[in-house]
């Protein structure tokens, strides 16, 4: 069956407003939902010490993770500047330590999407499991 992503499609665009990103200029926006039916949103927040950046992906994932809801079913990701933003290596890794099924949804428009899975993203991931 294919789940309705259209509330997580557009949490993520509207999230993207909140973006801190005045060095790089690329605003990404992200909203998760979990298996218990909530949404997370993030953002990219930047730093002027550059490397201390975090991702719109980990900020939503984090945000989740620290209010005890784990379950992730999918991401959705959208960027001022990329059509269909793919997440970082880092963003990769970082979500796969939830669950390698999430959907990763990468978002142009509401209505143009690509949906991948986790694992496809990055097979052979780095564990520990
Ligand atoms: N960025 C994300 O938010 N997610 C990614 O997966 C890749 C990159 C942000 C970090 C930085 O603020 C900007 O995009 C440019 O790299």
């Amino acid at each position: 069956m294919k789940r309705d992503y259209s509330e997580i499609i557009a949490s993520s665009l509207e999230a993207r407003k909140y973006a801190y990103a005045p060095y790089s200029k690329l605003k990404v926006g992200s909203a998760l939902l979990t298996k218990s039916g909530k949404i997370y949103t993030g953002v990219n927040i930047e730093s002027a010490s550059f490397s201390l950046t975090i991702c719109a992906e980990r900020v939503a994932y984090s945000k989740a993770i620290s209010e005890g809801d784990k379950l992730i079913t999918a991401i959705a990701i959208s960027s001022s500047k990329i059509d269909y933003p793919f997440p970082c290596g880092a963003c990769r890794q970082f979500m796969s330590e939830f669950g390698e099924n999430t959907e990763v949804i990468l978002v142009k428009s509401l209505k143009q999407f690509k949906i991948f899975k986790l694992k496809d993203l990055l097979p052979d991931v780095f564990s520990l499991k």
